[in-house]
């Protein structure tokens, strides 16, 4: 059954020109792209969206990073999406992502990760709807 996925391209890869590289490698593994925007948020806006990770000891650089330039949320759907976005992202932190993924091509550090990708259906549900409102879901 298909399923949807959340995905942010971070500030560090839009700032370094990989926005359409690494929307061609998410498109040649299978996934459809349901919505996209650009835009900045705020320190407040990354710390909501982060806010799992709020007692962690990187959440204030996390959020400081996250806020510091714009990016693209996206929408994604293909069969068995949320692992497969996790797959082709790898480890997050890049010197521990296999060959060929996301982050191993693209990312500069565990925090500047080049790429976001949904943990689990929950996660997902909740960060889609974040940042997207249902008629841009369409
Ligand atoms: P992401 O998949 O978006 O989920 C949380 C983010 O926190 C992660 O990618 C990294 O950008 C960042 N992160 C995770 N672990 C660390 C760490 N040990 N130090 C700094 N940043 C981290």
């Amino acid at each position: 059954m298909s399923q949807r996925t959340f995905s942010i391209i971070k500030p560090d890869a839009v700032r370094k020109g990989y926005t359409a590289a690494i929307l061609a490698e998410i498109e040649k593994a299978g996934f459809k792209i349901i919505a996209i925007k650009k835009l900045s948020i705020s320190k407040s806006q990354a710390e909501g969206f982060y806010y799992v990770h709020k007692e962690r000891p990187f959440f204030d650089s996390l959020t400081s990073f996250m806020s510091s330039g714009p990016i693209f949320p996206l929408v994604l759907e293909k069969e068995n999406a949320i692992a497969d976005l996790r797959k082709l992202m790898g480890a997050t932190n890049p010197a521990n992502a296999e060959e060929g993924t996301i982050r191993k091509k693209f990312a500069g550090s565990i925090e500047e990760n080049a790429i976001h990708g949904s943990d689990a259906e929950d996660t997902a549900k909740f960060e889609i709807g974040y940042f997207f409102a249902g008629y841009e879901l369409a």
